[in-house]
């Protein structure tokens, strides 16, 4: 194969100006990590090898981008500089013939386009470098790239490190950079920290190498970098915009998108309405037809087609389609629920499996439960799951109803078609076709007011 590519994400900083106890890194954003948003902008791009540099708290670091499958990590255990960071990777590339994209953990706003166009560029040129820029308005704190009017670049100079007139140069080094490997191997172990800050700066190997080529981004946004909190909100707003506008663009009615936020993991397919005050977040997925919102939280949920959701929080759980949620519904603990449920004011709902067309429309907690198709829970029905040591189980099978107010304790197995009496206590399992009633005899006592609180005796 020509041209392998490699790729090294500088991710050992602590991002002190964060004001943090977290790696900046691993700050959230979108539904993502930093460094994950970095490492989505590989998608157009077919890596063999992904290593990323850590340092500042590594092992939670590794931890949370374990799931990555084929990243690699070096560790850098004292932070001396960009230039000292990329030195890590030479052991672990010894023998790597190909190209090495430099990505930094704090730049997460990157498109896979311009990834893909960096690294393009860089093969068509044959460079020995190729760096992403951008003419800033404001290029203060940016290294600056010196280049001719072809592009070719002579050297980067740090803001900190450039003449006055130097400084006036708008054009900037985003940081991420391909370089053909090899080459920057004659250059990259003989760095030297003769410079305002004393550390090994990545920057130097550019004034060595030959051709090295900038390439002026489309859209300045995206080489934005995180240094504080200001600046994650700032990019939280571009990449919302960014995926509601493409989710718009692919069918799906969004009303009053300020006010939605959906992380960049969420799926939504095409005829959707989202309606305002509605967030969708992680493993998300809305089939066709939905309508979610106004005021509907849902995160880690599948939601099948055609259902509607209200007010409602559903986190963890899947609906198969059809059905109705909410107002106020909680779901919660993997619940399940079926085909053409109705599911409504103030039910929560918790590790519950729940078959075709029944319903829960009312003031009820089903918590480690089983119900069958085309059961009706009535208002006020609770499983009384918790004995409080351990949880246990119910079990409701197909067409049974329970009446309002009841209680079911479990253990309990309700058979089918059983008819549960309003206020009833079930605490031993009922069998199929029977009618449970628990109440009281009913018993009228007149005249039962002792004299001195009786209302015709009272004076005034
Ligand atoms: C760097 C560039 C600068 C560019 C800017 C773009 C250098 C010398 N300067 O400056 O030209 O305009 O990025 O944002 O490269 N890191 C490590 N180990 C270290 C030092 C840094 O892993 O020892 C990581 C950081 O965690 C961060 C990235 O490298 O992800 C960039 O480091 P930072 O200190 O922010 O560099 P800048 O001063 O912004
Ligand atoms: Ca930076």
């Amino acid at each position: 194969m020509t041209n392998p590519l490699a790729v090294a994400v500088l991710a050992a900083g602590k991002g002190t100006r964060m004001r943090s106890r977290m790696p900046k890194v691993l700050h959230p954003l979108a539904g993502r990590t930093l460094v994950e948003n970095v490492l989505a902008s590989l998608d157009q791009v077919q890596p063999e090898r992904q290593i990323a540099i850590v340092g500042y708290l590594a092992d939670e670091v590794r931890s949370a981008l374990a799931h990555i499958s084929g990243l690699e990590f070096v560790e850098q255990t004292e932070q001396l500089g960009t230039g000292h960071a990329l030195q890590q990777v030479i052991p672990a590339l010894e023998g790597f013939e190909g190209n090495l994209l430099v990505l930094n953990g704090d730049v997460p706003l990157l498109r896979p386009e311009t990834i893909a166009k960096l690294v393009q560029t860089h093969v068509d040129n044959n460079n020995a470098a190729t760096i992403l820029t951008a003419q800033f308005d404001d290029p203060t704190g940016y290294g600056r790239v010196f280049c001719d009017q072809n592009y070719i670049v002579s050297e980067i100079i740090e803001h900190r490190d450039c003449t006055p007139e130097q400084q006036g140069n708008r054009r900037i080094n985003s940081g991420i950079y391909c370089f053909n490997w090899q080459q920057l191997m004659t250059v990259l172990p003989h760095l030297k920290s003769d410079n305002d800050q004393g550390e090994f700066y990545l920057t130097d190997v550019v004034k060595d190498l030959a051709p090295v080529m900038a390439l002026d981004v489309d859209d300045i946004q995206e080489i934005a970098g995180i240094n504080n909190r200001k600046q994650l909100s700032d990019a939280a707003t571009v990449l919302q915009q960014r995926i509601k506008d493409e989710l718009m663009l692919s069918g799906i009615t969004m009303i009053n998108p300020d006010s939605i936020t959906i992380d960049a993991t969420v799926t939504v397919e095409p005829d959707v309405i989202i309606e305002p005050e509605t967030h969708l977040r992680g493993t998300t997925t809305i089939a066709t037809g939905c309508h979610i919102g106004p005021g509907t939280l849902i995160e880690n949920s599948t939601i099948g087609a055609g259902t509607t959701v209200r007010y409602s929080v559903i986190l963890n759980s899947s609906i198969a389609g059809t059905g109705t949620i909410g107002p106020y519904t909680h779901l919660r603990g993997q619940a399940i629920i079926g085909e053409g449920c109705r599911i409504g004011n103030f039910v929560e709902i918790k590790q519950t499996t729940i078959g075709d067309n029944t319903n829960a429309a009312h003031l009820t907690y089903l918590g480690n439960a089983t119900l069958g198709n085309r059961v009706n829970i009535g208002a006020g029905t609770i499983t009384a799951n918790y004995d409080g040591v351990n949880k246990h189980p119910t079990v409701i099978k197909d067409k049974t109803k329970t009446g309002s107010n009841s209680v079911l304790v479990a253990p309990v197995t309700l058979g089918e078609n059983v008819t549960v009496g309003a206020g009833a206590v079930v605490t031993k399992d009922v069998d199929d076709g029977c009618l449970i009633v628990t109440r009281g005899e009913r018993r009228i006592i007149k005249d039962w007011r002792p004299r001195s609180i009786d209302p015709k005796n009272t004076e005034g």
